[in-house]
């Protein structure tokens, strides 16, 4: 067996920078091409790009930028410190941080123009933060219809309607939007987003009456922004699919014309000649059938690669390898099989463990499959050990999107 060689298949450039010796390379061209998909998708209503968790990993403050230049008009996060991370570096576009607890910093929010999503119980403590501030809160009032996560429920709906409303006549809050989070739009042939958006309407038409004005009613998720118009309302707040992900079993990124903007790479750190039957890695659960070469990977389950997922594709030199044995904290093994001295030559190799998928190289959905879950989690869960490099980054020109808040 011939390989190409070593330097044949990767960016050189990026191989000289120690930095990057492993990386997650994020494309911020391929965000910018997913949230204009996303945006064609769901017009007239418009995106709220979701960036929470630090942008499922990708960089919340690249990809915010890079998703404001794409037309993307709002941005969303989970937690208020991650609402005030981006507004520290200059973005100012409308934000939305949905998650609190009682030890959330409700005036930071206010005093940083971040939308707070409202279930019930924080009323009183942003009305207080806003009296604090001597500045109106913006709230987006948050209902369940059928998640069981946060939101109010049906029953106290109308009770938290009347209190926000009274509160925005004293000028202490406005209510910005009304919204709730669907469960399977990810599996559009279950009937239960018919039942969510059925009960989302009731809500809107019981606010409504009572004399609230939203700017933004909003429901759709990724895959609800993809398969469901009737769920876009004014907004869709999408996440994975600006990602490049694609949200559903049956359908590839490429099927949805969205591009994965991660790439998780490194070089093989080590090759070497091993003898029939020789054991690889923690508990010695893999021998190899014959004389072999194995490559070892520098990533392991502290960068945030599932230990679990034994069998997980990498690819040297344009040839996918499953990973053999247990992967451990800081590295994994391949087995190049019977190659003699040739795999002495992919020391030094690109190794990607997952990319674009363009090439046919291995994708997210590929380790999502050998860890027996999610691409979500995939790219989320890849730790800061590994650097990410940007690229196809604009310059910033502050642009803030629509309205800034
Ligand atoms: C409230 C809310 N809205 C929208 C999203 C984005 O979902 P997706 O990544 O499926 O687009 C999330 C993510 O879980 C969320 O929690």
């Amino acid at each position: 067996m011939t390989y190409p060689a070593a330097t044949g298949d990767f960016d050189a450039a990026l191989a000289q920078d120690p930095r990057y010796e492993r990386s997650a390379v994020i494309d911020l061209e391929a965000i910018r091409h997913n949230v204009r998909r996303l945006a064609a998708a769901a017009s007239p209503a418009k995106v709220m790009a979701v960036v929470k968790a630090d942008a499922y990993g990708h960089g919340a403050v690249p990809v915010a930028r890079a998703a404001l230049e794409a037309g993307a008009a709002w941005l969303g996060v989970a937690h208020i410190s991650e609402a005030l991370a981006l507004r520290a570096a200059g973005i100012d576009a409308p934000l939305l941080a949905w998650l609190h607890t009682t030890e959330s910093n409700f005036g930071a929010a206010v005093a940083a123009g971040v939308d707070i999503g409202c279930s019930g119980w924080e009323l009183e403590r942003i009305v207080a933060a806003a009296r604090e501030q001597e500045r109106p809160a913006r709230i987006h009032l948050k209902v369940d219809t059928g998640l069981g996560r946060n939101g109010a429920t049906l029953e106290t709906w109308d009770n938290l309607v009347g209190e926000a409303l009274e509160y925005q006549d004293q000028g202490l809050l406005r209510v910005v939007g009304i919204f709730s989070h669907l469960a399977v739009a990810d599996e559009p042939e279950r009937p239960e987003t018919d039942q969510q958006l059925a009960a989302f309407r009731e809500v809107l038409a019981v606010a409504e009456d009572a004399g609230v004005d939203p700017e933004v009613r909003h429901l759709a998720n990724t895959p609800a922004t993809l398969s469901r118009p009737d769920t876009h309302f004014d907004l869709v707040r999408v996440g994975l699919g600006i990602y490049g992900l694609s949200p559903f079993a049956g359908q590839t990124s490429a099927e949805l014309g969205l591009r994965p903007a991660m790439t998780l790479r490194t070089v093989v750190s080590q090759c070497k000649e091993v003898p029939d039957g020789q054991g690889v890695s923690y508990g010695l659960r893999y021998h190899t059938s014959g004389p072999s070469t194995l490559g070892l990977i520098p990533l392991g389950y502290a960068d945030g690669i599932p230990r679990v997922a034994t069998g997980g594709p990498v690819r040297v030199a344009g040839m996918t390898y499953p990973v053999v044995g247990r992967i451990a904290m800081d590295q994994m093994v391949i087995d190049l099989g019977d190659v003699g001295p040739a795999g002495a030559g992919l020391l030094g190799a690109e190794a990607q463990l997952f990319g674009d998928g363009a090439d046919g190289g291995p994708t997210a959905d590929d380790w999502a499959r050998a860890a027996g879950t999610i691409n979500y989690e995939i790219v989320t869960r890849i730790s800061p050990r590994v650097p990410r490099r940007f690229i196809n980054e604009q310059p910033f020109s502050g642009h803030s999107g629509e309205g800034a808040a």
